[in-house]
């Protein structure tokens, strides 16, 4: 098989599919990261990806190239895992990429092969890629495309992809099916549930979930603002409503919301393609599920503000955290960052440390200042404020990380760190959504943890 794309989706792909047995041969345009590949390094960081590269490498069984001739000539099938970004003038997703890379191999193709796109489209996207390729092709109508959309979560990236929750194959014949059943073989072995259906299912139910995902952290972040006015606490909240099994806890953490590179562009994008579709009004909602995520970083900057003495002109602020989420380097839409930039915007002096994205948040935001340790970030702040919730983070004493600092003030945008621990040791703590005076009860959170896991 190829991958073609070899960026997060695509790279966890080619890897774990030579782990299962299987010849790969990985493609991109990129020439850098295929020698970075080729020379068992993983351009981004990603727990135990590294390990499973040199692994598949020492198999002999995984290679990569950026020769598209090889590729058309190599694979029996063929998996597109590309980008689709926003737009750069609007909330639709941005094709180019997709349709390259699949007429790129269509016009080479010369003998039966199966097409899968893997990448997160708008619906009928397939549809119409079929007519480009089947037209552009030599095979003409036998070239067959199929969807298969992908869920990895960064961070899970190789958990996802070797142990997945579900495959769905969209496919348009029970030949793409056979395909698609011989490509899997060893994770079907596995028992995992497959969703067989149609091209334009298997679009939607990649968009469909991460929409849930969406609506039901900026369900809980919405009750947050309701607590906020009322005197609530959502962390209670979230516990109480974690242990009804219908709600479950997973995905109901209250905070400064998501970012990344998958939940905002697909929520946007599935708005536009509803409105063109002429059902807009079915996931209107999706547009205040997306005002609810973005007003959680201007109401962090508040509490910041808030705890900072009213004005930021000046303050020194310890922004711990870049990436949109732990255990990965990524800052695209990373909620922490923008709260950084915001901060910044104010006048504070902000000094950011994230244990793997500091790199990537100075090339998009090279104005703010970068520590290289937790504790050079925190020396002399006068507020901490915990984006991104890294055990570094969550691990460390109150104590002394109060003899860091020149104001023992703290804002919790993850609600990650031990409130009572910190008030204990002299530290005025806020968190979004929680009194002041916030009673915890840390047995009812030990018990939450447990559902979440
Ligand atoms: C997501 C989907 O989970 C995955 O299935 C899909 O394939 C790609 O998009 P990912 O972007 O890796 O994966 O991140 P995810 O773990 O879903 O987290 C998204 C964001 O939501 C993060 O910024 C995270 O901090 C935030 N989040 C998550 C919350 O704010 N609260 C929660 O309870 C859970």
């Amino acid at each position: 098989m190829t991958v073609i794309g070899t960026g997060y989706l695509g790279a966890t792909h080619a890897i774990c599919m030579a782990i299962l047995g299987f010849e790969v041969l990985g493609v991109d345009v990129d020439q850098r990261k295929i020698d970075a590949l080729t020379a068992g390094i993983v351009p981004f960081f990603e727990p135990g990806l590294d390990e499973k590269l040199r692994e598949a490498l020492d198999s002999g069984r995984l290679q990569f190239t950026t020769n598209f001739d090889r590729a058309a000539a190599f694979g029996d099938v063929h998996f597109i895992c590309v980008g689709t970004p926003q737009a750069p003038d609007s909330h639709a997703a941005d094709l180019r990429y997709v349709e390259s890379a699949f007429t790129e191999l269509a016009k080479r193709i010369d003998r039966k092969a199966l097409l899968v796109g893997k990448s997160t489209v708008p619906i009928g996207t397939a549809e119409r890629v079929t007519g480009l390729v089947q037209e552009i092709s030599p095979l003409g109508a036998e070239l067959e495309l199929a969807w298969n959309p992908e869920f990895l979560r960064e961070g899970f990236a190789v958990e996802d992809t070797l142990h997945p929750d579900r495959l769905v194959f969209g496919v348009s014949s029970e030949w793409a099916e056979r395909q698609l059943r011989a490509a899997f073989r060893p994770i079907l072995d596995a028992k995992t549930p497959v969703v067989v259906s149609d091209l334009a299912t298997a679009e939607l139910v990649k968009v469909a979930a991460n929409s849930f995902l969406a609506t039901k952290i900026s369900f809980i972040n919405a009750m947050a603002e309701v607590c906020e006015t009322t005197g609530a606490d959502v962390n209670l909240l979230a516990t109480a409503l974690s242990f009804d099994s219908r709600i479950g806890g997973r995905f109901l953490k209250p905070g400064l919301g998501f970012g990344g590179g998958c939940l905002p562009k697909d929520i946007r994008a599935f708005a536009h393609r509803a409105e063109e579709l002429g059902v807009g009004q079915a996931v209107a909602f999706l547009h205040e599920v997306d005002g609810i995520n973005n007003r959680r970083r201007v109401r962090t900057v508040d509490l910041i503000r808030e705890l900072a003495g009213g004005d930021l002109q000046g303050k020194r602020i310890a922004a711990l955290g870049a990436a949109f989420k732990p255990n990965s380097d990524d800052v695209r839409d990373a909620p922490a960052l923008d709260v950084a930039r915001m901060l910044y915007l104010e006048g504070a002096v902000v000094t950011v440390y994230d244990p793997e994205a500091n790199e990537n948040a100075h090339r998009l935001y090279p104005d703010l200042n970068y520590a290289n340790s937790m504790i050079a970030a925190v020396i002399d702040a006068d507020v901490v404020a915990l984006l991104t919730e890294w055990q570094e983070f969550t691990d460390i004493d109150p104590e002394n990380l109060g003899k860091l600092v020149r104001h023992r003030r703290v804002v919790d945008g993850r609600h990650a760190l031990d409130a009572d621990d910190y008030v204990a040791k002299g530290w005025e703590y806020r968190a979004l959504g929680r009194p002041v005076a916030s009673r915890t009860i840390s047995f009812v959170m030990d018990a939450r943890d447990e559902v979440d896991a």
